[in-house]
């Protein structure tokens, strides 16, 4: 397979084919989801939570996101790897691009993902892009923002907050940003969001209208302890391994069978 690239899913939404993406925090992993054609491997802070046991994200450090992404680099071969920036991560641009240096030129990441649309991370967003380095934004229910939240709430039910989630989409588009993942909105208002930018929009619990999907892939293969969110799937039910799980979660995708209206919100 031909390496993906951030200017193939570019390419990808254009030619309206699906992308599919996936968790991953350890080589084991990252090979399953090279061998099953996903089209990119997210090491995401969530690891904090299914990996490291964490109630929120907010305790990863950048030395575990670091550590989590050397091991996912090795495991993979033409899938496109991003990481996230950890918590505070993103204080002030010295510290972005420490990150990003660690992240990318370290260990391996071929771009970063960052939450929100405050100024300061329409900053960052400018300032890697500045130095050449690709950005998924990452808006809706951010799970950083868990406590300003009071909670892992669905974000932009209310008129003028979905109107803010599609101009923050737009900033973060103008600030540079490559990719956008929507998380735990209405399906309208993925769908809008998704029609409104010319970057690929990967969504979770966002709706069937996005760009491309991403899951937790232990919540897809339903090993996350505690009940099973409404926006996943379990799709080792009834399969006998890890790699056709995974393979019919990217085959779902493609389709267009996953996420159906049970996986989604109004
Ligand atoms: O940390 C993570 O796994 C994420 C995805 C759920 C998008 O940010
Ligand atoms: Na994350």
């Amino acid at each position: 397979r031909k390496p993906v690239t951030v200017p193939g899913l570019r390419a990808m939404k254009a030619q309206g084919r699906k992308i599919v993406m996936l968790t991953a925090y350890d080589a084991s992993f990252a090979w399953q989801l090279e061998a099953a054609g996903v089209d990119v491997a997210l090491v995401g802070d969530s690891l904090g939570m299914v990996v490291q046991g964490h109630r929120s994200t907010l305790p990863v450090t950048l030395d575990e996101m670091a550590y989590h992404t050397r091991a996912v680099a090795r495991g993979l071969s033409s899938t496109l790897l991003i990481a996230d920036l950890p918590f505070m991560a993103d204080r002030d641009v010295a510290h972005t691009l420490e990150a990003a240096a660690r992240l990318v030129g370290e260990a391996g990441a071929a771009a970063v993902k960052l939450e929100g649309a405050a100024p300061h991370i329409l900053d960052a967003i400018a300032t890697l892009g500045a130095r050449a380095v690709p950005v998924c934004a990452h808006l809706g229910l951010t799970p950083q923002s868990v406590h300003k939240f009071g909670g892992f709430r669905i974000q932009g039910r209310e008129r003028e907050a979905a109107d803010r989630v599609l101009s923050d989409a737009l900033a973060v588009q103008s600030a540079g940003a490559d990719l956008l993942v929507l998380e735990g909105v209405p399906s309208a208002l993925g769908e809008r969001v998704t029609h409104a930018l010319e970057i690929p929009v990967i969504g979770i619990g966002a709706g069937p209208q996005c760009d491309g999907q991403v899951l937790v892939v232990y919540d897809m293969l339903g090993i996350t302890p505690g009940k099973r969110p409404k926006f996943s799937k379990d799709f080792l039910a009834g399969r006998h391994s890890v790699g056709e799980a995974i393979a019919a979660f990217a085959e779902d995708v493609r389709s267009g069978a996953f996420p159906a209206p049970e996986h989604c919100f109004d």
